[in-house]
């Protein structure tokens, strides 16, 4: 298992604000109280979430808590500029560049009202990235205290090469979930365990639960309310039991607000499931055995 100053469970900010629950300024804080009192003391932030209005939000609100800034870990990403009131931006697209590594960097710091992040992410590669550029940042950043950690988010594996022969990449954030799992098999994971690299997992409930249903998430779903019993859980707990069953160590990024489900969550860490059952799930969203 790769070594790791994240706590397990990585509290997802995207849809505290104005991209989801539009949480007050109370909400938020009583949030983050609850969250860390749970023992889940990173969160994941990026500057566009909320329109570029989140990272802000969440600062004000950390700042009122009696959380030291030690205790907890923040990770933001940058990269993608999107259009919209926040930005003069005419198309929406991405900027690897230095200068706007940096200037992003710097303004979730601002927002987040931190001296550093724990790590800084490139939230999506760009076809247009020169890897010097994004090396002449991050050396920068690191050199001035402003990031602990460097990494990337919905890299390819060969994308991460090409970073890696500039700078040392930290974390890979990638989507990986029962649902959506090619990472197991495009060797993304096989590279973060042979690097070191932290996985990270975003949408680790793989949509399951949301309004569209496909033939896979109906099989899936199926096979999760038959487990239930067995392990005495639910089947999102499941869903993050058969993530943490990966030998790398993936941190899953869980998306729900919901105390209830938050605690739910931080329960799913001690279940151990089969390697029978693991595969009986691989087997269900796939549609077929493993050959
Ligand atoms: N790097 C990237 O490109 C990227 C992309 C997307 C997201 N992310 C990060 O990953 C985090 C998590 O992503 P996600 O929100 O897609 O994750 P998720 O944890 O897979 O999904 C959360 C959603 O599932 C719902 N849910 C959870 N348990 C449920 C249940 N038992 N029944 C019904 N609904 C349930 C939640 O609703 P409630 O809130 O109502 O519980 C929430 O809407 C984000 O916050 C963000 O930080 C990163």
């Amino acid at each position: 298992m790769i070594e790791s100053q994240f706590s397990k469970l990585i509290s997802g900010t995207m849809s505290w604000g104005a991209w989801g629950k539009n949480f007050n300024f109370y909400e938020m804080q009583r949030l983050i109280e609850n969250t860390v009192d749970l023992g889940i003391t990173s969160f994941d932030h990026a500057d566009i979430y909320g329109g570029y209005t989140l990272e802000s939000a969440f600062g004000d609100a950390f700042s009122r808590t009696d959380i030291s800034r030690s205790a907890v870990q923040f990770i933001s990403k940058c990269g993608i500029q999107l259009t919209g009131s926040n930005r003069p931006n005419t198309v929406k697209h991405y900027d690897c560049s230095k200068a706007y590594i940096i200037s992003s960097a710097e303004a979730s710091l601002k927002h987040l009202k931190t001296e550093y992040l724990d790590a800084l992410l490139i939230h999506r590669p760009s076809p247009l990235m020169d890897p010097n550029e994004v090396m002449e940042a991050v050396h920068q950043l690191k050199k001035e205290g402003k990031i602990i950690n460097f990494g990337v988010s919905n890299f390819t594996p060969s994308q991460v090469d090409l970073l890696s022969k500039e700078a040392a990449v930290d974390v890979n954030q990638i989507e990986f979930s029962a649902v959506q799992h090619q990472a197991l098999f495009d060797g993304s994971l096989d590279q973060m365990l042979t690097h070191k690299i932290i996985p990270m997992a975003w949408a680790p409930l793989g949509h399951i639960f949301s309004l569209e249903t496909t033939p896979q998430k109906k099989r899936v779903l199926e096979v999760l309310e038959g487990l239930s019993t067995t392990y005495n859980a639910s089947s999102d707990q499941l869903l993050l039991a058969w993530i943490l069953k990966h030998p790398s160590g993936v941190h899953p990024v869980i998306g729900t607000t919901n105390l209830k489900r938050i605690e739910a969550s931080v329960g799913a860490v001690s279940i151990a499931l089969t390697t029978e059952d693991w595969f009986r799930i691989l087997e269900a969203s796939q549609g077929y055995e493993v050959p």
